[in-house]
């Protein structure tokens, strides 16, 4: 992959984040920027740098559609955990989807879990991702979060 310019610091700082997780420590982290400016480029780096053996890595995406699949990146996030179909739990409970979207992470834990381009998300994705976020910190997960802010 070609090396991305600029973005040692930012890096470092996700690497720490990531690292921290390591230790126990979760943590929701957003990277925000205008279309284009590299962010997907960013979380790939993160991943290349610190996936592997020792931390899982899953990614889920929101798409530019009309109408949103609900709950589309997070269902990508349960299955790619071996949770299975987020949706055959069968409840719109916001606290029991997120408790079950959080259990399969932190068995995986140390875990980086990407979703990506939340400006397309679905409302009920975003409200639990807020919900996951009050509740990451015990776990060894990080949540990194991509969305445009322009
Ligand atoms: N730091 C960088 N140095 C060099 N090239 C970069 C850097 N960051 C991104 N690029 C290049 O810029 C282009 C856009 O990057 P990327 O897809 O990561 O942006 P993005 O912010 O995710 O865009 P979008 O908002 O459309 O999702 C890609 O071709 C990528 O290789
Ligand atoms: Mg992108």
């Amino acid at each position: 992959m070609e090396r991305l310019l600029e973005r040692e610091d930012e890096l470092a700082r996700l690497v720490e984040i990531v690292d921290a997780a390591r230790d126990g420590r979760g943590a929701l982290t957003l990277v925000a920027g205008e279309a284009g400016i590299g962010k997907t480029s960013l979380v790939r780096e993160l991943r290349d740098r610190v996936a592997g053996d020792a931390v899982a890595f899953f990614a889920g995406a929101c798409e530019p559609l009309s109408v949103p699949a609900p709950l589309g990146p997070l269902r990508e996030l349960f299955e790619a955990a071996d949770g299975g179909d987020l949706l055959a739990l069968g409840s719109e409970d916001r606290l029991t989807v997120a408790r079950a979207l959080l259990d399969a992470l932190g068995r995986r834990a140390p875990a980086l879990a990407v979703i990506e381009d939340v400006h397309w998300a679905d409302p009920l994705t975003l409200e639990l991702t807020r919900v996951l976020a009050r509740r990451i910190e015990e776990l060894g997960v990080v949540m990194a979060v991509t969305y445009r802010d322009d």
